[in-house]
């Protein structure tokens, strides 16, 4: 019995010989095996998920397309990025053009009065502009500021969503009346 349990485990020599050589039979361990089979066979998944010779669009492509889902996911936030029609939905959105009200309040109406008619900075009711009037043109003039004429970039102060906000905000001030109007500076823009 003890015997027969010790040959269990012991090595078998193979019966051909060569020059003199011979050798055990030992097969790889079944786990080792089953792992070699798998790899084997992921390997042909792999190779017809991702290209170039299967069906997958390939990892450049893959990657590019989640980078595109990413970017379009989350606009990026300066750098006059913003399309119109995203800065217009704003204006006509009653909470956001609150909030843009309030980020206005605090930071702009100092120099451009608390109802845009102008003090330091100029007139934002009237329709001249020195930096462009189309709401695009008003993004990139808050986010890079103008600064050696004294108007901040705010691009970095505020969080992105406060500057699409105050930017929606100012572009409804067009054609309200302030109190104490400034003259008109820049050149008149028809929107
Ligand atoms: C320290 C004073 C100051 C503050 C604060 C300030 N501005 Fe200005 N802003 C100016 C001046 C000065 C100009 C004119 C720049 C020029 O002459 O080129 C200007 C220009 C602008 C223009 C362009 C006007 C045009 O005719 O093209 C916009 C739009 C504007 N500011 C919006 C804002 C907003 C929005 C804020 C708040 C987030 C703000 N400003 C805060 C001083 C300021």
């Amino acid at each position: 019995m003890a015997d027969n349990k010790k040959n269990e485990f012991e090595d078998k020599l193979l019966d051909h010989t060569y020059d003199g050589i011979q050798e055990y039979d030992n097969p790889m361990p079944r786990w080792w095996l089953l792992t070699f089979a798998g790899t084997v066979i992921f390997s042909v998944i792999y190779m017809f998920n991702v290209g170039p010779v299967g069906n997958g669009k390939g990892r450049i492509a893959d990657y590019e397309a989640d980078m595109a889902a990413y970017a379009a996911a989350h606009p990026a936030p300066t750098g006059g990025d913003m399309s119109a029609d995203q800065l217009l939905a704003i204006a006509k959105d009653k909470e956001q053009l609150e909030e843009g009200k309030e980020t206005y309040t605090a930071y702009c109406a100092s120099c451009h009065a608390p109802d845009g008619g102008g003090l330091i900075g100029p007139n934002l009711a009237d329709a001249y502009w020195i930096h462009g009037g189309a709401i695009t043109d008003i993004y990139k003039t808050v986010t890079n500021g103008v600064l050696e004429k004294g108007m901040p970039p705010w691009g970095k102060t505020l969080k992105p969503e406060q500057l699409s906000a105050v930017v929606a905000y100012v572009s409804t001030l067009q054609g309200t009346t302030p109190a104490n109007p400034k003259a008109p500076q820049g050149n008149p823009v028809t929107q």
